[in-house]
């Protein structure tokens, strides 16, 4: 029988514990998932994609159907040139759904032939992000409940660096 294949794209800068929990339920959806590190040309990333690519290996350890690849490029593209079943993403807050509704039709316009599977986020994740990880962190707070453990220093030293870097910038 053919395998399911899942897509989890993202621009994981950093990846959180909202992101590793989605992926580890399509785990166990499906025969086998990629880790997608992708561009958002909307987004300036603090991490390079190969420190995300590396963060991401990190924090995933242990999966034996999973691997974790960057792509520069559409990915409706990616996806046909695996055979992609699905693409899966999380879906937290009703603010998510108007760009997340708009980038699955488009990838269905461009790849009909992979569905985009939508997991609900959990409850305490709800409001998890990326970006409010980033805000927290160059404000001194306590970012642990958020990333994974094992990234956890990696993170804070790189958010404290760019901080400190900024703040002489403007002296
Ligand atoms: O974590 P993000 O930034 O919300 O993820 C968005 C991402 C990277 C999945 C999206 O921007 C993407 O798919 N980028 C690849 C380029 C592409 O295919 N763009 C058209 C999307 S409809």
């Amino acid at each position: 029988m053919k395998k399911s294949i899942a897509v989890c794209p993202g621009s994981f800068d950093p990846v959180t514990v909202g992101h590793t929990d989605v992926i580890s339920r399509a785990c166990s959806l499906f025969d086998q998932v990629v880790v997608l590190v992708s561009s958002n040309p909307n987004k300036t990333a603090l991490f390079s994609a190969d420190e995300r690519v590396q963060l991401l290996k990190t924090a995933l350890k242990g999966y034996d159907n999973l691997k974790v690849e960057y792509f520069d490029g559409l990915l409706a593209d990616y996806t046909k040139k695996i055979g992609a079943t699905a693409i899966v993403k999380g879906l937290r807050a009703m603010s998510d759904f108007e760009y997340e509704f708009q980038m699955a039709l488009t990838n269905k316009r461009l790849n009909p032939a992979t569905e985009t599977v939508f997991l609900t986020t959990k409850a305490e994740n709800m409001y998890l992000s990326s970006s409010m990880v980033k805000q927290v962190a160059s404000m001194g707070g306590d970012i642990s409940p958020f990333v994974p453990p094992v990234i956890l220093k990696a993170v804070t030293d790189r958010i404290n660096k760019t901080v400190k870097n900024r703040k002489e910038e403007e002296k």
